[in-house]
């Protein structure tokens, strides 16, 4: 496979080094998709938190937090008994060795679904967030919930990724997705991140439809070598797809 790279220093020599050192489920190649996207934010000037549901040992949190500007911060949610209580000793010592200060991060224990719809704004005092990775408990019930959480706080320009999209262990879990999308027609799915392997799965990025266009052009371009040029279709609308090694079927198209 072609070296994936987020274009930022900091997260690519994390991406490199302790990444894969973490335990966790995000791919590498999800991170750097995403790590360009928080990249690209700070260059158009979009600032703002960024925000994790259900951290686990830091993986991907580390990742996003890295790529934070001056004065932002990255909070990082989730219960923090999964497997045992160590994890979130273990999520600071990896932030630690990530070079990830401190200060640039809280962590919020606790079920999201204790938290009002204007949770993260109001009682975790968050500012505009500007990229959400939405990787908690995977029922209808619970990412019905959060992604309200994650479309009350979002910064207008500000981007929503959702991990374990079109997951073979939980198949129906898209149809929350869509009933969001159906409840919020302002917002589209600009990119769909295949998945590196079963554990490592396919993310979607959803934003704004009338900011689509910040990201979806850019992506195409920067990640050309792992565009599936066909696309795919969520809700009448064509979608980016990046995939770690696009290929075509053979279906004989130079007989
Ligand atoms: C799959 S792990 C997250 C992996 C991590 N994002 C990564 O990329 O490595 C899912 C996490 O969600 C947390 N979680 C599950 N349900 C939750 C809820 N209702 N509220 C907060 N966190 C939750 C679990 O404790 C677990 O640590």
């Amino acid at each position: 496979m072609i070296e994936i790279v987020s274009g930022h220093a900091a997260i690519d020599r994390y991406l490199a080094g302790g990444y894969s050192r973490v335990r966790g489920m995000s791919s590498r190649f999800a991170a750097a998709i995403c790590g360009h996207v928080i990249r690209r934010q700070t260059e158009l000037g979009i600032t703002g938190d960024v925000a994790e549901i259900g951290t686990f040992e830091g993986r991907f949190f580390i990742a996003m937090a890295l790529g934070l500007a001056e004065g932002e911060r990255a909070l990082g949610i989730d219960l923090f008994s999964w497997p045992n209580a160590g994890v979130h000793d273990r999520l600071l010592g990896h932030c630690a060795s990530a070079g990830l200060a401190r200060e640039r991060f809280t962590t919020w224990k606790g079920d999201t679904r204790s938290l009002p719809p204007d949770g993260l704004r109001g009682q975790l005092a968050l500012d505009p967030v500007r990229f959400i990775h939405i990787d908690g408990e995977h029922s209808h019930e619970c990412l019905s919930h959060d992604l309200e959480l994650a479309h009350q706080a979002l910064h207008p320009s500000g981007v929503i990724a959702l991990d374990d999209m079109l997951h073979p262990g939980y198949p129906t879990l898209i149809v929350a997705v869509l009933d969001y999308l159906k409840r919020h027609p302002e917002m589209v799915v600009v990119c769909i991140i295949d998945r590196e392997d079963i554990s490592a799965a396919a993310k979607f990025l959803l934003c704004r439809a009338e900011v689509a266009g910040l990201y979806e052009q850019d992506l195409m371009s920067s990640f050309a070598p792992f565009h599936y040029i066909v696309g795919g279709d969520v809700m009448d609308r064509l979608t980016l797809i990046l995939t770690p090694e696009p290929k075509m079927a053979d279906i004989g198209w130079n007989d």
